[in-house]
């Protein structure tokens, strides 16, 4: 069966730059404790009404398409994977298909959060290797900053995260020694609600009955007034020290899996791009599984957690900076809400 492989690739990150120092002028926090707990220096935001999930997107798929040497027409797929979409439905693959004057293809949008991308390529590398497609646009793009908070009462949630949007153009291959050898995905929602945005959904009612202001009606409840949305009702939870303490198993887990069913050992990883959850989660498997620094790329520092993005944001930037070149073992790997976790070994 033949291999699938990344043909090109691109990212874009919104030219707005906020430092720790910027984001305690909202909330009561600081540089030295965003620094020691997650190792995030600055982030990027997007543009309030100019930017969207959809068009940071289109930014990176342009590079990304442009890379594999050919044109959005020949995309025959979109795999578009977001936790923060411009609209609740449709999803986001449709609007960068509308935006890029694409043909009337397939449009597939992924709620994974931060595993989103690598179950994206994951799904994008069975269509190639069963012959189905042959040039799929892979998105993971995310616009945080339209539904943080940014006061003090949220504020373990929305130091970590930032914006941005990666892609990649997957292609056919017959070359046996390049392309995705494998994939591998979990899942356990045993802990669904700690990592999660009750609201807008069809559980919000359960979950939200008790706050302040929830709308108490025998039908219905999407619609809050703003007094009740500012309640704090609609915000995403973290129970931050739950998510470390799972991340640091399922990481290097999904890591070891992917080896040992390539019969490859840490050893052979030339680079491996972590989701970029938190510094000290990748310093913890980084040490764990027992890699010097150049074999694990982190920029978390400049762009905080970007969840879709962040594997396609670092993976791209990697590349450029000639830090994977051909040949190299490469080793995706992702954790996050549901939870959802994987891996992906590429042989570049
Ligand atoms: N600035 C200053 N103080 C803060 C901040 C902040 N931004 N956030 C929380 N604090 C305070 C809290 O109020 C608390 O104060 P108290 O002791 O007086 O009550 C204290 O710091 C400790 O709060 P915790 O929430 O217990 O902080 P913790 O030390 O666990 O660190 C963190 C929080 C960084 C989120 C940590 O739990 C963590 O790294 N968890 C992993 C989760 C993660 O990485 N999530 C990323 C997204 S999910 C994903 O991508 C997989």
């Amino acid at each position: 069966m033949q291999r699938s492989r990344i043909a090109g690739i691109g990212y874009y990150v919104p030219k707005n730059v906020y430092s720790n120092n910027d984001l305690s002028r909202f909330m009561d926090t600081n540089d030295e404790w965003i620094q020691e707990r997650t190792g995030i220096k600055e982030r990027r935001f997007a543009d309030r009404l100019e930017e969207t999930t959809t068009t940071m997107g289109v930014e990176a798929a342009k590079i990304a398409i442009e890379r594999a040497g050919i044109t959005a027409q020949e995309v025959d797929f979109i795999i578009f994977a977001t936790l923060s979409p411009d609209y609740y439905f449709p999803g986001c693959g449709v609007l960068l298909q509308r935006e890029m004057k694409m043909k009337e293809i397939g449009a597939l949008d992924i709620r994974n959060q931060c595993s989103g991308f690598v179950y994206a390529l994951s799904v994008a590398d069975q269509f190639i290797k069963t012959g189905m497609y042959k040039n799929i646009l892979v998105v993971g793009s995310e616009k945080h900053s339209f539904a943080m908070d940014f006061e003090t009462r949220s504020r373990n949630v929305s130091v970590i995260f930032g914006d941005g949007a990666g892609a990649v153009v997957l292609q056919p291959t017959q070359n046996e020694n390049q392309g995705i050898l494998s994939t591998h995905l979990h899942s356990d929602g045993a802990d669904a609600e700690i990592l999660a945005m009750y609201y807008p959904g069809a559980s919000a009612n359960k979950w939200l009955k008790d706050k302040p202001g929830y709308p108490d009606k025998e039908l219905g409840g999407l619609f809050m007034t703003t007094e009740q949305l500012e309640s704090g009702a609609a915000l995403p939870y973290m129970d931050g020290p739950a998510v470390f303490k799972k991340a640091v198993v399922k990481f290097p887990e999904v890591i070891k899996e992917a080896l040992s069913a390539n019969n490859l050992t840490e050893k052979d990883i030339d680079m491996l791009v972590p989701h970029q959850a938190n510094l000290r989660i990748s310093q913890y498997v980084q040490q764990l599984l027992g890699l010097s620094d150049d074999k694990v790329f982190n920029n978390i520092q400049k762009y905080g957690n970007t969840t879709a993005a962040s594997v396609p944001i670092a993976l791209c930037e990697a590349w450029e900076e000639g830090k994977i070149k051909e040949g190299d073992l490469v080793c995706l790997a992702a954790f996050g809400s549901g939870f959802t976790w994987a891996s992906a070994l590429i042989r570049w």
